[in-house]
């Protein structure tokens, strides 16, 4: 994955975590240098070493170091330079969830080697809607379910987001059903 990704694991430790948690992750993790490149592709077996090391130097499960990344990482994008694609997207989390992948159209004219995730989003009524994740990689479902929580605080919405249909259970997507406890009108 591009560096952007490690750098906002490593930011993330670092200011939730402080200077010593990211040192000693860094150094389970293998990883040489203290800082990555955000435009600079990486393989992506150093990000789940990242997440593994975050996992045991922070005794949390992996899983909870991802959701926690994927709050972070919609804070995160929004602050370093991606403001303005993210306003754009929309304005609830409903809209925004259905523009995510022009966003990573969007994205990946600045990042070429992009491979972005898919979302498709089907409407199951009033207040509740479920959420298609097609993958090139394995095992961010969890990063998912914190991007879309993350999302929700974003647009000042509450919801309950639920794994319903792994993809381990013989289908090549992972499904979501988000139920809106708030939202924003359509
Ligand atoms: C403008 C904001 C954003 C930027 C710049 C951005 C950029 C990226 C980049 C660089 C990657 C790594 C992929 C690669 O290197 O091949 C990525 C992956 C990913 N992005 Fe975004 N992204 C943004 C917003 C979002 C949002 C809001 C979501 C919420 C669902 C999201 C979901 C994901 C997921 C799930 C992945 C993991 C890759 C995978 O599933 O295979 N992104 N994004």
């Amino acid at each position: 994955m591009y560096g952007l990704v490690n750098q906002a694991v490593r930011q993330m430790v670092l200011c939730e975590h402080g200077q010593n948690a990211w040192e000693a992750i860094r150094r389970k993790a293998a990883v040489e240098d203290d800082d990555f490149v955000a435009m600079q592709q990486y393989p992506d077996e150093q990000t789940y070493d990242l997440v593994a090391a975050a996992s045991e130097a922070l005794g949390a499960p992996a899983e909870a170091v991802l959701r926690e990344f994927g709050h972070y990482w919609v804070r995160y994008v929004a602050d370093s330079g991606y403001g303005d694609l993210m306003k754009a997207a929309g304005r609830s989390l409903r809209e925004f969830l259905t523009n995510l992948d022009h966003l990573h159209a969007r994205v990946g004219l600045t990042f070429p080697a992009l491979r972005p995730p898919e979302f498709t989003v089907i409407e199951d009524g009033q207040a509740r809607i479920r959420l298609e994740y097609r993958s090139p990689r394995e095992g961010l479902a969890p990063f998912v379910i914190g991007l879309v929580e993350g999302l929700a605080e974003r647009f000042d919405e509450r919801v309950v987001v639920s794994l319903i249909g792994p993809r381990s259970e013989g289908r090549d997507h992972d499904e979501f059903l988000i139920e809106f406890t708030e939202m924003k009108p359509a």
